[in-house]
């Protein structure tokens, strides 16, 4: 493995000292990892360095066709003081599936991990102590090459960036409330929806704006084709209980095949709680709501945990759901998932990695 380079910053900023005002993803540590890729050289010189502005050809072509691709992760301060990293190697794999729908050379999944663990260890003084904060980790990989033709580039730049950070949704476990969105969409099968690139996310700002307009918090996406089935909201996946019965959307190549949905399933299904993965369609989940049978919603994601979903809005249709109170199942699979991450719960699924 490639030896990587260490050039510690000279200027070490202060660190935020109220851990209740961290927002998400608004302040960075001292340092960041880099690695570059050439082609006939692949990926080389992997290097610490102190973090700060990048310079980029104007031509660069993720500037101008955005090819990129990013991962979402978290390192969390347990109680005895170990630094936790929850299935990391689950981040590296998807940066690969997403490197490859995107013509991104694949990165040696190690070295990543090693490089992320030192990178973490060096800054484990700016992961926040409060329970449910942690520092949020953002690695990416852009196109560096300066050339206007469209086509896989020939150099690209992978960073790691981290961030101390609070809950995603200003609500904290509150309930969220989501709007189903019939007229725009997200992702089609055959497109990028299953990979992990920043188009995705800038072709849905325009509905989430129109949601928040209207006081959502998220969108929920509909299938591209029919607007009828179920995929998953802007940054979680969705998960219904029905009839003691949870269901989830399958993994169909439109949307993405998150860690924490893939983690969810494997709790309940431990407990012996009923998960289905299939298709599922935003009638059947009226329907559900009308008949008294839809009990829980909740979503899954690094950045928003799992988010318990208090209202759908779905064209002319509000519905409320647990009465503006956290689910059951919602709640104590919050307490499971976090009680793994910060080290409160013994890891009997094998799922934590130290950083030391
Ligand atoms: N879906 C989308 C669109 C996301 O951005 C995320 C966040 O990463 C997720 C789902 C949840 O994935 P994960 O649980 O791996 O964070
Ligand atoms: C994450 O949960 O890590 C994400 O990447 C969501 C992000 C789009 C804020």
């Amino acid at each position: 493995m490639e030896k990587i380079r260490v050039e510690l910053s000279k200027n070490l900023k202060a660190k935020p000292t109220d851990e209740g005002k961290l927002g998400f993803g608004e302040i960075f540590t001292d340092h960041m990892f880099v690695m570059k890729y050439t082609e006939g050289q692949g990926w080389h010189d992997p290097a610490i360095v102190p973090y700060g502005p990048i310079a980029l050809d104007p031509a660069a072509m993720v500037l101008h066709y955005g090819q990129e691709v990013f991962e979402g992760m978290k390192a969390y301060r347990a109680e005895d003081g170990r630094v936790l990293l929850f299935r990391p190697e689950e981040n590296f794999k998807r940066l690969n599936a997403s490197n490859e729908r995107l013509c991104i050379p694949p990165v040696d999944e190690e070295l990543l991990l090693e490089g992320l663990k030192q990178l973490v260890n060096l800054e484990k003084d700016w992961i926040p102590h409060t329970f449910g904060t942690s520092l949020y980790i953002r690695p990416f990989i852009i196109c560096t090459e300066a050339k206007l033709g469209v086509k896989a580039g020939s150099e690209y730049l992978y960073i790691v960036i981290l961030s101390p950070s609070g809950a995603y949704y200003a609500s904290g476990l509150n309930p969220v409330k989501i709007y189903v969105e019939s007229q725009y969409v997200r992702a089609v099968k055959g497109g990028t929806g299953m990979a992990k690139t920043g188009g995705n996310y800038a072709s849905s700002l325009k509905a989430q704006d129109i949601a928040h307009e209207e006081g959502y918090s998220q969108v929920l996406w509909l299938d591209g084709v029919e607007r009828k089935y179920i995929e998953e909201v802007g940054a979680m996946n969705v998960f219904f209980k029905i009839g003691g019965e949870v269901i989830t959307p399958a993994l169909v190549g439109s949307i993405l095949p998150g860690i924490t949905r893939k983690s969810t399933i494997e709790i309940l299904k431990s407990w012996g709680v009923p998960v289905s993965e299939r298709r599922i369609s935003i009638q059947e989940i009226y329907e559900a709501y009308q008949n008294g049978q839809l009990e829980e919603i909740f979503g899954t994601g690094t950045a928003a945990v799992i988010s318990p979903v208090g209202e759908l809005k779905w064209e002319d249709h509000v519905m409320e759901i647990g009465g503006g109170k956290i689910g059951e199942l919602s709640q104590k699979l919050y307490d499971t998932l976090t009680g793994i991450q910060w080290g409160k719960l013994p890891d009997t699924m094998g799922w934590t990695q130290e950083v030391k």
